[in-house]
């Protein structure tokens, strides 16, 4: 597994701790930034997260554009309206991405398209960037995506109906901005579901078949920190060393794999997303007991490492996969795809439409074929 050439993607600078967001003028001014464009979506728009940023930079007597139209899984007809916007406002200069995993991703598609021009069709793929785009500020205001240090942008293509993807070194962000005090109102349920989704792609990044030491050093700190405190962040909001550890948790994995990569449980998700709208961490959350326990055979060792860095009694694979299952039932996420409204006669096109995932698929330590995937689903259904 470590025999093979990998790539490290370290994120260009992070600053993270409480009250950082404060710095955020300072922050423009070392990127040459008088006019930024900020991206959000409406929901963070109405809150005072949002209200506070605007106050700051309006005290700090810079100009800025305001776009809070950024829709969860977004279209790239909502990265049009963006650049749109920022044309028409003239000047802009920067890019800053406040939000979830979606705002951020538009960030760094914007950056690209206003800095270069040309349609974002041109950059899709793997490795099809080839320049950096307007300087881009990413600050997160949940713990979970790790999009703010991550090399990938996902779009939707509604024309085609698929997801696409723009994954280049050259889109991470110059400035990744974490600031745990932005996550403190996120209510529980989000909490949940977000802080699974950190979970996944600690074990993802931990077990791929492009896992590194890197990575890997990366997913162990992440995962020791995820279940230090997602129960206690989950059932107290306002634990703020709860919510420090998981906004950390959620960086620490998202640099995990950006340097390693998802896997089966982010391919099977998918589905769920697309036919059910079900929020992207709370379908990896339900599929991710059940596809360690199908990967199980192919990971033994790395089970037991992370049944360690869990802290669990008995450090084994059984003792790992039952603790996956008691989060996420201590986390209150539906446990069956029936009570969500996925039927049984859904499954062989969901499988095949997972597997089809070759960038997720590929780096799976055991292969997933469209019978085991359907076994996956039939196992939670
Ligand atoms: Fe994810």
């Amino acid at each position: 597994m470590l025999n093979a050439t990998t790539q490290w993607s370290p994120p260009s600078r992070v600053l993270f701790g409480r009250g950082a967001s404060t710095q955020l003028p300072e922050l423009l001014k070392t990127l040459n930034a008088r006019k930024p464009m900020i991206l959000t979506d409406p929901g963070v728009a109405r809150t005072k997260v949002m209200e506070d940023v605007v106050q700051l930079l309006r005290n700090n007597g810079i100009d800025f554009e305001l776009f809070t139209e950024v829709v969860p899984e977004p279209p790239v007809s909502c990265l049009e309206a963006a650049r749109i916007q920022a044309l028409e406002a003239g000047g802009i200069d920067s890019v800053i991405g406040i939000g979830g995993g979606s705002a951020m991703d538009v960030a760094n598609a914007l950056s690209l398209v206003l800095k270069h021009g040309g349609r974002i069709h041109d950059y899709m793929g793997v490795g099809n960037v080839d320049r950096r785009g307007l300087p881009t500020i990413l600050v997160p205001t949940t713990a979970g995506t790790g999009s703010e240090v991550t090399p990938i942008a996902i779009l939707t293509d509604t024309e085609a109906q698929l997801k696409v993807g723009i994954v280049s070194p050259m889109i991470l962000p110059d400035i990744s901005l974490v600031d745990p005090a932005l996550t403190d109102s996120m209510p529980p349920h989000v909490t949940a579901a977000t802080g699974m989704d950190a979970l996944t792609h600690a074990i993802e990044a931990m077990i791929s078949k492009k896992t590194n030491p890197y990575s890997q050093a990366l997913a162990l700190e992440a995962v020791g920190l995820v279940s230090q405190s997602l129960r206690q962040a989950y059932r107290d909001g306002n634990d703020r060393q709860a919510r420090d550890r998981m906004a950390a948790a959620s960086t620490l994995a998202g640099m995990a794999f950006a340097s390693s990569s998802c896997l089966a449980v982010h391919a099977l998700a998918y589905p769920l997303g697309g036919r059910h709208h079900v929020p992207h961490g709370q379908a990896n959350a339900m599929l991710l007991a059940a596809t360690m326990r199908f990967n199980a055979p192919t990971c033994q060792n790395e089970f037991v490492r992370l049944a360690k860095a869990m802290n669990l009694a008995s450090p084994t694979p059984e003792s790992f996969l039952q603790e996956l299952e008691q989060l996420t039932c201590d986390l209150e996420i539906p446990s069956s795809m029936a009570a969500i409204g996925v039927s049984e006669n859904e499954i062989p096109e969901m499988a095949r439409d997972a597997c089809g995932i070759e960038r997720l698929m590929a780096p799976n330590p055991r292969p997933v074929a469209v019978a085991d995937a359907e076994g996956i689903y039939q196992s939670i259904l």
